[in-house]
């Protein structure tokens, strides 16, 4: 039998939002993973301005902390995704709270400039444990206890990097690409449990990833600028959010065109 969220709002509204929207942020539990810095800390920074009661994970306690400063609603739980030890604790300190999160967003990485003749194991293992195994792993925790409550949300943070080979990217990129592809597919299998499911696709932000970066990056933005974007997009109910648009309309052009165009291209972006 359908579920009562799903049938009813297909039948309703012919063009409803893939997810529903969240209008209100006031009483939203959101479990931000990647939370010390960048993207994450001012994602972090602006839903507790909206009133969300958040918490914060990473690695980084200290780091965590100063990001929670001030603020009533924030709460730090130190977590490294690699582990999935590490993912049964804090979800049975979840669990023990009674107040599972409505919204949870894996916004972890591991990201460092490699070409393909670059390559160290352990730094592959390293970028993707943290930016694909992790989150598989929370999958595994989480997904059980959120689908018998039918409720909730999954917002997974990938990269425009994720939609055509980037050179330079040679690890963090297919890492992105699966992202991309494992939240399709998660859209697809949870709404009937009335889980909503978003893919965050970021073009170039100034944090502490980018700073890695020796070449020009196009249409850059600050952290603040995202996090901004990414409420906005969780407020309509998108599943797809990206940003900044005049980036990244221009790299999902280039993933449209046929590889006889799009190669050539790429190899001159090789070369400059
Ligand atoms: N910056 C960009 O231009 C850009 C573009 C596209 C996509 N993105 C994506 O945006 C997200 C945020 O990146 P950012 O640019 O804001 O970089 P960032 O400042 O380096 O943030 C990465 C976050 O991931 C956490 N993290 C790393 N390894 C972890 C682990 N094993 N366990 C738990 N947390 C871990 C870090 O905290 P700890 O070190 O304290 O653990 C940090 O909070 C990433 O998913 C990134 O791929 C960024």
């Amino acid at each position: 039998m359908k579920s009562a969220c799903f049938s009813a709002r297909s039948r309703a509204i012919p063009f409803a939002p893939p997810n529903t929207p969240i209008r209100s942020w006031p009483g939203q539990r959101v479990w931000l993973i990647g939370a010390s810095s960048g993207i994450g800390a001012a994602l972090a920074r602006h839903l507790l301005e909206k009133g969300a009661d958040v918490v914060l994970s990473a690695r980084r306690q200290a780091a965590l902390r100063q990001v929670a400063a001030g603020h009533a609603h924030a709460q730090v739980l130190v977590h490294d995704v690699t582990d999935p030890d590490s993912w049964h604790q804090c979800w049975a300190q979840l669990h023990a709270q009674n107040h599972l999160p409505d919204l949870v967003v894996f916004c972890a990485a591991d990201y460092r400039p490699e070409q393909s003749w670059q390559l160290h194991s352990e730094q592959v293992r390293q970028t993707l444990d943290t930016n694909l195994a992790g989150v598989y792993f929370g999958l595994e925790t989480m997904l059980p206890d959120l689908m018998t409550r039918r409720s909730g949300g999954l917002a997974l943070v990938a990269s425009v990097a994720g939609y055509i080979g980037l050179p330079g990217a040679c690890v963090y990129g297919p890492s992105k690409a699966a992202l991309i592809n494992l939240a399709e597919l998660l859209y697809a299998e949870l709404k009937r449990y009335c889980l909503n499911v978003y893919l965050i696709n970021p073009g170039f932000v100034t944090t502490r990833l980018t700073a890695l970066n020796d070449f020009p990056m196009p249409a850059i933005i600050s952290p603040d600028e995202a996090a901004a974007r990414i409420v906005h997009g969780l407020e309509r109910g998108c599943f797809e959010i990206h940003f900044p648009r005049r980036f990244t309309l221009w790299i999902k052009l280039l993933a449209k065109l046929p590889y006889c165009l799009r190669l050539p291209l790429l190899r001159h972006l090789v070369r400059n």
